[in-house]
C-alpha cells in the first residue's frame, strides 16, 4: 500500500493527493484521504483507482486544511470496496488512520472492541486500531502517546499513520516491518511509504528504524520508540529528481524503463573496477577471509527478482565452483533450509520490502549465515539489515511489472560471481578482466535490439487475440522463458507458461496444438551442444503446428528453416544472453498489453512491492 502525512502551511488536500499519485504504483485497489478541519476529521474513500477519489473529491469538495494523510491499498483482509478502503476512523470519529501490512492479532481486539460495544464498519484489520487509538486518546493522552501504547498492542507488519481532529498540527506514524520515511521540508514535514510521495518538495529524508514512532509538526520531528524512549532516524539526501519519476514523455512509464536499459545496465557497471581492472563492489563488510569461507551460497528472491537469480546460479557456479541453490523467498523460510556460518545467502530485491524477502533474510542471519542485498533502493530494509549491498543504479522503477530492475540485478549478479572468483581465485585475473569487458560492451547491444521495437510490437498486435502463448529456453535462456512468460501473464492476462525446452517431451508438449505461438530462446552457437538441443525442441513443436518466434543470435543460419519470425540478437557470451533475450519478451508483453487497452503499469490485482508475507 502506499501511504502519505503532511503537516505544514499549504492545502494538505493537494499534497497529500499528489503523494499518492506518486506511490499508486504500490496498490490501486482503493484510495481515500482525511483532513483535520475545525476540530474534527474531514474524509473520503473510494474503490479502485485514484482517479475515483479524485472524482469524489471534485464533485464533493473536502473543507480547506492544512493536515492530512492519504492512502492507496492493495486489498489483503476484506475486499477492495468504498467501506474496507482507508483511512478508517475511531467510533466517535476523532481519530483517522491508514495502514499497511497486517495486524494478526486482529480478530482477538476486534472481538474486545464489540464486546465494549464498538460497531466496526469494515472487514479489514485497520479498523481495529483505530478505534484503540481513539480509546486511548478519550483516557487523556495525546496522539504520539497513544500511538504508543496502541502498537505495544498489535501483532504482526505495520505502518500506520494517523491524524487527530481535535489536535490539528500533528500526524503520528509507527512502524514495524513495512516502510515509512520522513520528508523534512522548511515549515513543514511529510511521511511516506517512499520518498517519491514528497521528492517534489523535499529531498532530505530520515529513515526510521524497526519499532519506532514519529510525530511531525509543522516545526519538527520526534522519533521515539514504542515505549517512548528518545530513538534515532538515519538523515539522508535522495539524489534522484523529480523527473526520473515522471514519464518523459512515454506513454507508460514501463515503456520508459524498458527504453531506460541500456543506460540503467551501464550505470550499474560504473566505477565497479580499479584502475588494475579489479572489481569492486559498494558496501561489502564481509571479509575477503569470510568470503573465501563460503561453501555454499542460496539466492532468495520473489517474482522477477527470482527469476535473475536462477540466472545468477548458472553464472555464479561456473566461474566461483560454489555450489549456489536458487529459492523462493517465500518458501524458505519453511522448509528448515540447512544455513552455517559459511552460507552466503544472497537476496536479490528491486524495492527493498518485499515481505517474504525479508522474513528470509532475517531467518538466515538468525542462524548466522551472511546475507548480501542486490537492490535498488538506498535506505530500504532488506539492504539495512544485510551484511552486505551491491545496489543497482536503475532509478526509480515505477511500471509495476519489473524491466530495468531485472536486467540491472543480473549485471549485479554477475559483478558478485566475478567478483567471488576474483577473491577466491577460482579464475585467472584476465578471464575475469575479459567477462568484465564483455559486459561493458552489452548496454549498445541492448540499444540494437531497442532499436528494432517496431518489429515486435507489429509482432504483438498480429498475436494480441491469443489465448495461450508457451515459451522455450534452455540453460540461462531458460529463466528468460519463464520471465517472458510472467511478463505476458501479469501485463496482459494470457496464458503463458515458459519452461526448460529439454522438459518439453516430458509432458509440456501435450499443450501444442496448431497456430500456438511458441517462444524459443536460442542460446549462442558454443563447443556445448546446447544450440543443437535448443533446435530439436525447437522441431518437435513445429512438427506439431506451433508458430514458432525464434530469438538468435546474429549470423546464425541454422534457426531459419525453423523460425516462423526470426528476432536477432547481437552476440554475446551466453551466460550473459540473457540481457538482451529478454528485452524483446518485455516489449512484446508491454505492447500487446497496450494494444488490448489494459493498463500497462497498473496491472489488475497485483502491486508493486508487496510488503505483507
Ligand atoms: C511484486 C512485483 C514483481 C516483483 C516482485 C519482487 O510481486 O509485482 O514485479 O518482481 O514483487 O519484488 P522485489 O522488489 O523484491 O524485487
Amino acid at each position: 500500500c502506499g501511504i502519505v502525512g503532511y503537516v505544514g502551511p499549504k492545502q494538505a488536500q493537494g499534497v497529500v493527493v499528489e503523494g499518492l499519485r506518486r506511490l499508486e504504483y504500490r496498490g490501486y485497489d482503493s484510495a481515500g484521504i482525511a483532513l483535520v478541519h475545525a476540530g474534527s476529521i474531514a474524509s473520503d474513500k473510494r474503490a479502485g483507482k485514484l482517479a475515483n477519489l479524485d472524482k469524489a473529491l471534485a464533485d464533493n469538495p473536502l473543507p480547506e486544511a492544512t493536515t492530512g494523510i492519504g492512502h492507496t491499498r492493495w486489498a489483503t483482509h476484506g475486499a477492495p470496496n468504498d467501506r474496507n478502503a482507508h483511512p478508517h476512523l475511531g467510533q466517535r470519529r476523532r481519530v483517522a488512520l491508514v495502514h499497511n501490512g497486517i495486524i494478526e492479532n486482529f480478530a482477538l481486539l476486534r472481538a474486545e472492541l464489540e464486546d465494549a460495544g464498538h460497531d466496526l464498519l469494515s472487514e479489514t484489520d485497520t479498523e481495529v486500531a483505530s478505534h484503540l487509538l481513539e480509546v486511548e486518546l478519550a483516557g487523556g493522552v495525546n496522539l504520539t502517546e497513544g500511538m504508543q501504547r496502541v502498537c505495544r498492542r498489535l501483532e504482526g507488519a505495520f505502518t500506520l499513520v494517523a491524524v487527530d481532529g481535535e489536535d490539528p498540527d500533528r500526524v503520528v506514524a509507527a512502524r514495524r516491518n513495512s516502510p515509512l520515511v520522513v520528508g523534512v521540508g522548511d515549515g513543514e514535514n511529510f511521511l511516506a511509504s517512499d520518498v517519491a510521495a514528497f521528492i517534489e518538495h523535499t529531498r532530505e529524508a530520515l529513515e526510521l528504524g524497526q519499532d519506532q514512532v514519529v510525530t511531525i509538526t509543522r516545526e519538527g520531528v520526534e522519533v521515539t520508540d514504542f515505549h517512548g524512549a528518545p530513538a534515532d532516524a538515519t538523515p539522508y539526501h535522495v539524489d534522484w529528481d523529480l523527473s526520473a519519476a515522471e514519464k518523459d514523455g512515454y506513454d507508460w512509464f514501463m515503456r520508459k524503463e524498458i527504453f531506460e536499459q541500456p543506460r540503467a545496465v551501464a550505470d550499474t557497471l560504473l566505477g565497479r573496477h580499479d584502475e588494475n581492472g579489479a572489481l569492486q563492489l559498494d558496501e561489502i563488510r564481509i571479509s575477503e577471509e569470510e568470503l573465501r569461507e563460503v561453501d555454499k551460497i542460496i539466492v532468495i528472491a520473489s517474482g522477477t527478482s527470482f527469476y535473475a537469480g536462477m540466472v545468477a546460479k548458472y553464472a555464479i557456479e561456473h566461474w566461483t565452483r560454489i555450489a549456489c541453490e536458487v529459492e523462493l523467498a517465500s518458501e524458505f523460510r519453511y522448509r528448515d533450509p540447512i544455513l552455517t556460518r559459511s552460507t552466503l545467502v544472497v537476496a536479490i530485491s528491486q524495492s527493498g520490502e518485499t515481505a517474504d524477502t525479508l522474513m528470509a533474510i532475517r531467518h538466515a542471519r538468525e542462524q548466522r549465515a551472511k546475507v548480501l542485498a542486490i537492490c535498488n533502493t538506498n535506505g530500504s530494509t532488506i539492504p539495512r539489515e544485510s551484511d552486505a549491498v551491491i545496489y543497482t543504479h536503475a532509478g526509480p522503477e515505477i511500471g509495476v511489472a519489473s524491466t530495468k530492475g531485472f536486467t540491472t540485478q543480473l549485471v549485479a549478479c554477475y559483478l558478485l560471481g566475478l567478483y567471488l572468483a576474483q577473491v577466491r581465485g577460482t579464475r585467472y585475473g584476465d578471464e575475469i578482466a575479459q567477462v568484465v569487458d564483455q559486459i561493458q560492451h552489452v548496454p549498445d547491444k541492448i540499444q540494437q535490439v531497442l532499436d528494432r521495437a517496431e518489429e515486435i510490437y507489429g509482432l504483438a498486435r498480429r498475436l494480441a487475440d491469443s489465448r495461450s502463448v508457451l515459451f522455450l529456453g534452455r540453460h540461462v535462456g531458460y529463466p528468460v522463458a519463464l520471465e517472458g512468460a510472467l511478463k505476458l501473464k501479469e501485463l496482459a492476462y494470457i496464458h503463458a507458461e515458459g519452461f526448460a525446452a529439454g522438459e518439453l517431451k516430458h509432458g509440456p508438449i501435450a499443450l501444442v496444438e496448431d497456430q500456438l505461438p511458441v517462444f524459443c530462446v536460442v542460446p549462442p552457437r558454443g563447443r556445448d551442444f546446447l544450440h543443437d538441443k535448443m533446435i530439436s525442441g525447437i522441431q518437435e513443436v513445429r512438427a506439431r503446428g506451433a508458430r514458432t518466434i525464434v530469438l538468435a543470435e546474429e549470423g546464425d543460419a541454422v534457426v531459419e528453416p525453423y523460425a516462423d519470425v526470426l528476432i536477432r540478437l547481437p552476440r554475446v557470451p551466453t551466460l550473459l544472453q540473457p540481457l538482451l533475450s529478454v528485452i524483446p519478451l518485455q516489449l512484446f508483453a508491454l505492447e500487446l498489453a497496450a494494444h488490448k487497452g489494459l493498463d500497462v503499469d497498473q496491472p489488475r490485482n497485483l502491486a508493486k512491492s508487496v510488503t505483507v508475507e
